[in-house]
């Protein structure tokens, strides 16, 4: 049993946080905590548990050579430069489609991977991650991991992005496969989530709730099996496994 006291200032961190042009990026996270995806892309920094699950995927469907990272973390600074340089590239609707505002970029949690099929020509902003088999399984295996395909195309309208099929978010298990299996997009999930403020989602061996900050620091007294994210918008959301104590 740990005490835990949760401030207004933990709301935008975890592995939850919804990161949209509603909700902006609070904090710029501090690029020493995140680590290189390998050491032949030492420059593509991830968050440490993201990066843990996505070598593990790459090593189950043995898709190291085929599939390649294209771009993980960027700081606001980074983020600037794409946006304003595609606004000069590719115009103004296609770079609202496929590149976010910066401070409302996923890539700069850390917890966002663009994916490409090693074809020797990556395009940075839409990398190919096609329907073949080895990025289908990735695909599918990838959910049983934590993470999930953040911008599909029935989704648009909520997300405010187009279709990626190269842009995978973590959010850690069982999120990734409550997600799927209730077709809910981040944005849908946080709000879904909302109603287990007294009761809890059970799904398998874990029990999800979600606590609102109402301005007050909130004090919480959890087991090692309890893992607390932010939404980024207005609480937290609660994962206990309760086959570990
Ligand atoms: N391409 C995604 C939306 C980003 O720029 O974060
Ligand atoms: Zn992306």
């Amino acid at each position: 049993m740990k005490k835990y006291i949760l401030k207004h200032s933990d709301i935008y961190k975890g592995n939850l946080i919804l990161v949209n042009k509603e909700h902006k990026i609070n904090t710029e996270i501090n690029s020493n905590n995140l680590v290189s995806f390998n050491n032949n892309y030492s420059n593509i920094l991830l968050d440490e548990s993201a990066n843990k699950f996505l070598q593990i995927i790459l090593k189950e469907i043995n898709g190291l050579n085929q599939i390649i990272p294209v771009s993980g973390y960027r700081s606001l600074m980074e983020q600037e430069e794409i946006y304003f340089s595609s606004i000069k590239e590719n115009g103004e609707d296609f770079t609202k489609k496929y590149v976010a505002l910066p401070n409302s970029s996923e890539h700069q949690t850390g917890l966002a991977i663009d994916l490409g099929l090693n074809t020797g020509k990556i395009d940075f902003i839409r990398p190919s991650f096609p329907n073949s088999r080895i990025c289908d399984n990735f695909r599918k295996t990838s959910i049983n991991y934590g993470f999930i395909e953040r911008y599909e195309s029935e989704k648009e309208n909520i997300t405010g992005i187009g279709k990626e099929e190269w842009h995978f978010r973590y959010v850690g298990y069982p999120h990734s496969v409550i997600m799927k299996e209730k077709n809910l997009c981040l944005e849908e999930y946080i709000n879904y989530l909302r109603q287990y403020e007294k009761d809890s989602l059970k799904y398998k061996n874990y029990e999800i709730s979600y606590i609102p900050y109402n301005n007050e620091d909130i004090e919480l007294t959890i087991e090692n099996n309890t893992v607390i994210s932010g939404n980024n918008v207005d609480g937290f959301i609660i994962t206990r496994n309760m086959h570990e104590k």
